[in-house]
């Protein structure tokens, strides 16, 4: 069987280090891995709509942004290709039949359905188009039988609900239509759920506590400097606490030992440095200068691509043109598996006009 790779993210700001090293960073190693037959991955803005309908101009402008973060980051077109959902009517149409294999009671029980309408204080009032967006997501994946979903911790139970939408209908329709797919998630803990620069749980838009992958070197000095730390160190001979800093966090994430050899020789490494700052005697600042050296390392090729991708916007919009047709040829030949399997497929089937012909003489 054929290996292929589909994700996406939603086109409502900026991407940011969160994202990379949740997903987007594995993305571009799988897909010079050269290990996959087909990658997709897609810009969901249609899925961005179900909570943000009222404010279609964000979602518009962001396309270009999280277009230009793809391509910053080395997803190269010529290998992955990139795509906008809404342009993939056929996701559509598949999302309304899969919706008749799912129950109102096990959307409710969906973990991140379940989040996400509190986060945005839906419980009173919960559009249907956000809380049935788990069976587009279905769409999305089985459209192009994907067999592997590069996501971050908190997509598990999406795969995990369209892994049994495809039991379903596969069982339903008796057939093997459609693909169960894998979820991929980061191997590092750290990586699936970066916290902010805050020390707050997750980086996130709307807490204001992000990196992003397109912030100049002056707003990433800004931000590290300015990092949550501990704030119990308040000399710097105090005992430092490594648990809930985001320094040491973030650290975790990026840091290798070749960082330390060029850019802080004092220590061999992550854990050399961790032990003095909790034995004190370690400042913040000289932490936060090794981490602002380390995420400039890593930014710097991104920055560099994506200034040239800036020069020429239009050939941009034309790399997710190319790449959205192909996406719907690849997802209307599973349409089109689809509605056969649910014998809606009136018009290409010769023998069913035929059939019913000779019913009609029998009479
Ligand atoms: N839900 C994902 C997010 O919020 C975006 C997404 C939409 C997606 N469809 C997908 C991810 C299909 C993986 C596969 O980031």
């Amino acid at each position: 069987m054929s290996k292929i790779i589909l994700t996406g993210d939603r086109p409502t700001g900026r991407l940011h280090m969160g994202h990379y090293v949740g997903s987007l960073k594995r993305r571009v190693e799988l897909q010079n891995s050269g290990e996959f037959d087909k990658i997709f991955i897609m810009i969901a803005d249609a899925q961005a709509l179900t909570d943000n309908f009222d404010n279609p101009d964000k979602i518009r402008d962001n396309i270009i942004e999280v277009a230009l973060d793809y391509l910053s980051v080395g997803l190269d077109p010529t290998k992955s290709n990139l795509f906008i959902q809404s342009a993939v009517t056929e996701l559509t149409e598949l999302t309304f039949y899969y919706a008749n294999l799912v129950t109102v009671s096990r959307l409710e029980r969906n973990p991140t359905v379940k989040s996400e309408i509190k986060m945005r204080n839906f419980e009173t009032s919960i559009p249907v188009g956000f809380f049935t967006y788990p069976i587009s997501q279905a769409s999305d994946i089985t459209a192009f039988k994907a067999t592997t979903v590069p996501v971050g911790e908190d997509q598990l139970p999406m795969i995990e609900q369209t892994r049994e939408i495809v039991r379903k209908f596969n069982t339903t329709y008796n057939c093997e239509v459609l693909v169960e797919p894998d979820a991929l998630i980061p191997e590092n803990s750290i990586c699936s759920r970066l916290p902010g620069t805050d020390g707050k749980a997750k980086m996130s838009k709307s807490l204001g506590n992000c990196i992003y992958l397109s912030d100049t070197e002056k707003e990433v000095k800004e931000k590290v400097m300015s990092m949550f730390t501990d704030p119990t160190h308040i000399q710097v001979s105090d005992p430092g606490h490594i648990e809930g800093n985001a320094v040491f966090t973030y650290l975790d994430a990026f840091a290798t030992d070749e960082d330390f050899a060029e850019f802080c020789p004092d220590y061999k490494n992550l854990d050399e440095m961790k032990e003095h700052y909790q034995r004190g005697g370690l400042g913040d600042v000289k932490c936060k200068k090794l981490l602002l050296n380390v995420i400039n390392k890593e930014l710097a090729p991104i920055r560099a691509r994506r200034a040239q991708f800036e020069k020429d916007i239009p050939a941009v919009y034309e790399i997710l043109k190319k790449g959205t047709d192909i996406a719907r040829e690849t997802a209307a030949a599973t349409l089109s598996e689809v509605k056969n399997a649910m014998r809606i497929n009136y018009f290409d089937d010769s023998a069913l006009i035929q059939g019913q012909q000779e019913k009609f003489n029998k009479k």
